[in-house]
């Protein structure tokens, strides 16, 4: 019977579960004793590894976070500690590792394959910013958590005739801004992607337009990667009269129960890539294109350059015109 391995690695996102459980599911059905490591990387640092069961995947297709934990690994990082790893992978004899998580985990999954293990890589992170793939496992969850607490604090700005500018995550990449900006009708979505010099000047232009055009109640979706909340309230209380309230989402973007569509996603990457090893694929990558699960090289996906959708942000601005 041959043996694979399952980790969660970088920051946790909701689908992981769903997706850990369809690595299990569909290995257990291929004829695969399945294995969990526990906190990423580090598990196969300590050894933390135990045989996957059916209870272990009870309720967890809607469960967010993840059951095997997760880490982000600084001695897995070194090449002393990768080659530890390869030792206590060997320990536990197994012929195959699946890796749900970013760029930097599926980069760690990567120098293991350099070492001689076959490797799968399931992109799980909210950020969405593995260009490999049209979206990551929990990507869609996030926007729509961001989605509605834009509706809130829309409706308490309204009352105040406040302008609010909502941060959200993402890294470098600002497509959870994005995203959510265009479902929640924000009037300005700043993104590291687009005017990163003058960005804050035409945003706060925009603000104080709408303003003397009798629109008191603005919304602004600012990534992270774009400065933040903090930063532009400052400038704009700088450039102008405006009462305005920065609003710094937080983990509340990570945590919750999985969207439907990450869940489904999360199933057919993690069924998909089982079966794409059981026929003998190994180093891949599997993402979605197009509405199809496929899988591609790893290196080749992480270094594929990411494009900013940047037809859907110039959208924004003329929905947004007040
Ligand atoms: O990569 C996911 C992410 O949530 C980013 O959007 C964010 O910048 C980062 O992780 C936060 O990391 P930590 O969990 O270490 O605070």
């Amino acid at each position: 019977m041959k043996t694979i391995a399952v980790l969660t690695s970088g920051g946790d996102t909701p689908g992981m579960n769903t997706a850990i459980r369809a690595v299990y599911k569909m290995g257990v059905h291929l004829g695969y004793n399945v294995l969990g490591v526990y906190h990423g990387y580090e598990g196969l640092m300590t050894g933390k590894i135990a045989r996957l069961t059916d209870q272990d995947m009870e309720d967890t297709v809607d469960r967010g976070g993840t059951l095997l934990r997760t880490a982000r690994s600084e001695i897995f990082r070194t090449a002393q500690g990768r080659k530890h790893a390869m030792k206590v992978i060997e320990a536990y004899q197994i012929d195959g590792l699946f890796v749900i998580g970013g760029d930097g985990s599926l980069s760690g999954a990567r120098e293991l394959s350099k070492l001689g293990l076959p490797v799968m890589g399931l992109p799980g992170t909210i950020d969405n910013d593995l260009a490999y793939t049209d979206y990551t496992i929990g990507f869609d969850t996030a926007v729509n958590s961001v989605a509605n607490e834009i509706s809130k604090i829309r409706d308490t700005m309204r009352s105040h005739d406040r302008v609010g500018v909502i941060e959200v995550m993402g890294r470098a990449c600002g497509d959870i801004a994005l995203h959510a900006g265009v479902a929640g009708g924000a009037d300005y979505i700043l993104v590291p992607e687009v005017d990163p010099v003058a960005g804050y000047e035409k945003a706060c232009n925009t603000l104080i337009g709408n303003k003397l055009r009798g629109k008191l109640t603005s919304i602004v979706v600012i990534a992270e990667g774009a400065g933040g909340a903090n930063d532009f309230c400052e400038y704009v209380r700088d450039h102008s009269d405006l009462d305005i309230r920065p609003i710094v989402l937080g983990y509340t973007q990570r945590g919750g129960t999985p969207s439907s569509f990450d869940r489904v996603i999360a199933s057919r990457m993690g069924a998909h890539a089982v079966k794409a090893f059981d026929r003998g694929a190994v180093n891949r990558a599997v993402g979605i294109r197009h509405n199809e699960i496929y899988d591609v090289d790893l290196t080749e996906a992480l270094e594929m350059p990411r494009r900013f959708d940047r037809q859907m942000y110039e959208l924004n601005e003329i929905l947004a015109h007040f």
